[in-house]
């Protein structure tokens, strides 16, 4: 199957970045093509491009999205997202209230820009232990084998 994929994070201390990097090896192992970006240099309207969109982020503040993903956060109110396939991603820290509370948001983006939430959201515990690498794999592999399925979403 042809069809590829975006993986966008913002990481502040590098596990979300680990984790894009495993997601996007897991792609990468089913044929698919991938490009990975940070989301401080990567610009909303470059999604068009892909069929498949990853969007990962640490939480910061009480909750939030860290500064550096809020450009590109604002930005997706521009774009209509129907009938691309998408899932959110990040690494958290269960001490906070707001557990992975940027995570949530970047779903609930996605889904109110239009497109498909594919696969649940993953989320993991600050740095991405060896077993949590694998389960990222397997994440970027499972939302590729999503990529093929017909959307549920109507136009
Ligand atoms: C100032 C600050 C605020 C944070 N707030 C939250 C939070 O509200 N919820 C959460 O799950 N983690 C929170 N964290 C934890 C980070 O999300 C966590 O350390 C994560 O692993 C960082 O990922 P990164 O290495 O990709 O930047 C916070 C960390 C800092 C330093």
């Amino acid at each position: 199957m042809w069809a590829k994929c975006t993986v966008v994070y913002t990481s502040i201390s590098g596990n979300t970045e680990k984790m894009a990097e495993a997601i996007a090896d897991g792609i990468r192992a089913t044929g698919c093509e991938v490009d990975v970006k940070d989301m401080f240099f990567a610009k909303a309207n470059e999604l068009a491009e892909y069929d498949g969109l990853l969007l990962g982020s640490c939480t910061w503040g009480d909750g939030e999205l860290p500064d550096e993903a809020l450009y590109f956060y604002e930005e997706l109110d521009e774009l209509n997202l129907q009938g691309k396939k998408a899932a959110a991603f990040g690494s958290c820290d269960s001490n906070y209230d707001s557990y992975g509370a940027a995570v949530d948001l970047l779903e609930e983006k996605l889904r109110d820009r239009g497109a498909e939430i594919v696969v649940d959201k993953l989320k993991v515990e600050l740095l991405p232990t060896d077993e949590d690498t694998q389960s990222c794999r397997e994440y970027g592999r499972a939302f590729t084998g999503m990529l093929s399925k017909q959307s549920t979403v109507r136009a």
